[in-house]
């Protein structure tokens, strides 16, 4: 979102809903979460996660909208401005450059990722797995890891159009988009659902995606569970970067936030769940392997479509929608960055653009390398490509959170926090208990647990 321009569109409530909404569904709901359900042993993580989203990510999603719109301001500045007129330090804009930097992280393999879908797409199109059994769609999946070019070339295309379209401007074009296509990909998710209630599999999928093994969450692993559960709940909500603090900057007062976030909330936990109904029921039919990590997808639903009678159609419009939401989040995750070039260097918009856009793409290229010839080049254990990941869902991501539910349950005037969220009475209490206690200590408990193991 550039600034200024700006103010005026998002003050419509349709407007603001899509730009959220877009920015919160993505390949967080479609190709990382089925993926790691299945790395951290199915329905434990599913419930761990379902709660982080209710008692942590919720109250976050509200906090960070209301610095916004209380700011008027972009991350960094918005946080001063609320901390300076609360008579507090500015330093609190410090949180503001911690998101500007995990959006840069999070795009350059965030594009990797989009450029497989978008290589996706034309395989399918092409009826590259028409009639495949499941290890030859694992070995074509594999072809595609192990091509350096071909990775470089679909993250390249992916990073462009992402460019493109925010050099021209997000507002028209994206948001009418998004009114379609979100729910497009709401009702073929759907579809795949349905062939998988009639294709097996689809029992064995329900019990390991809401059947939760317990004990799982007192032996070794389990702290992993919950960090990454945790993070993922700030990555699939768009939490902890600045980018709902910068959508919340262009609301206006008369929208409330509660009820705003219980949409976007839902609906982005139900196409999450969706996509685990429409991936496990494939794995399993199929003998695959629910923990094969970041390929999940790509090996399950190419079996799918493969074996329907529409298969093609269908599956090249899945990978398009499942492209179109990964863009409608790469541009809010490429904004910060460009906002802060803007704004603190002499260069215009386009040519902060081009800046920002070449140093992810190269940052991407470095991730997209160790799926092939950097596959040795460890950093603290991981891979090139897992280490930004961890770096920024683990780490970045709940620290900013956090600072942002401190900051609206501890450093704000708490009459003018209840005034602004129009709650009185026992839901005021309970807002308290969770923004002022739960979140914050729930933040902090994963943490030491992790520094601890
Ligand atoms: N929430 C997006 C998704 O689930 C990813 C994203 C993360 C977008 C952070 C913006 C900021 O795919």
């Amino acid at each position: 979102m550039s600034s200024k321009q700006n103010h005026a569109q998002w003050s419509s409530r349709m407007g603001f809903i899509l730009a959220a909404v877009g920015s919160a569904v993505g390949l967080g709901n479609i190709w990382k979460f089925p993926y790691m359900v299945g790395e951290s042993g199915g329905a434990v993580f599913v419930l761990v996660y379902l709660l982080c989203i209710a008692l942590i990510g919720f109250p976050i999603l509200v906090a960070e909208w209301m610095i916004g719109r209380r700011g008027q301001k972009n991350p960094m500045d918005s946080y001063s401005a609320v901390a300076a007129s609360e008579g507090k330090s500015t330093s609190w804009g410090f949180i503001g450059m911690v998101g500007i930097l995990g959006a840069f992280i999070i795009l350059s393999f965030y594009s990797v990722i989009g450029g497989w879908a978008l290589n996706y797409m034309t395989k399918i199109a092409g009826g590259q797995f028409s009639g495949l059994d499941s290890d030859a769609v694992e070995a074509v999946f594999n072809t595609m890891l192990a091509s350096p070019s071909t990775l470089t070339i679909w993250h390249t295309v992916f990073m462009l159009i992402t460019g493109i379209i925010v050099a021209l401007g997000v507002t028209n074009g994206i948001e009418r988009a998004a009114k379609v296509l979100i729910p497009l990909l709401g009702v073929l998710l759907l579809v795949i659902v349905g062939y998988n209630l009639m294709n097996g599999g689809f029992g064995e999928a329900v019990t390991y995606l809401f059947s939760p093994d317990l004990t799982k969450l007192t032996g070794e692993g389990s702290s992993d569970i919950v960090l990454s559960a945790l993070g993922h709940a700030f990555f699939t909500l768009s939490l902890g970067m600045g980018i709902m603090i910068a959508y919340g900057s262009y609301l206006g007062n008369d929208v409330s936030l509660l009820s705003m976030a219980r949409t976007v909330v839902i609906l982005d936990t139900v196409i999450a769940l969706a996509a685990g109904l429409a991936i496990f029921p494939i794995i399993f039919s199929n003998g695959m392997d629910p923990a094969a990590g970041p390929g999940l997808i790509f090996v399950s639903l190419p079996i799918a479509f493969g074996s329907m009678s529409a298969g093609l159609v269908l599956g090249t419009l899945f990978f398009l929608l499942i492209t179109f939401a990964a863009l409608t989040s790469s541009i809010s995750l490429i904004e910060p960055s460009i906002e802060f070039l803007e704004e603190r260097t002499p260069m215009s918009r386009t040519m902060s653009v081009i800046v920002a856009s070449i140093a992810i793409w190269l940052l991407g290229v470095a991730a997209l390398l160790s799926f092939n010839v950097w596959s040795d080049v460890m950093i603290m254990g991981n891979n090139i490509f897992d280490f930004l990941d961890k770096l920024t869902s683990k780490f970045m991501l709940p620290i900013a959170g956090l600072a942002a539910t401190i900051f609206v349950g501890w450093v704000m005037n708490q009459d003018s926090v209840r005034s602004e969220l129009g709650l009185s009475g026992g839901s005021w209490t309970l807002w308290q208990i969770i923004a002022k206690f739960v979140a914050p200590i729930g933040v902090i408990i994963v943490f030491i647990n992790t520094l601890l193991n």
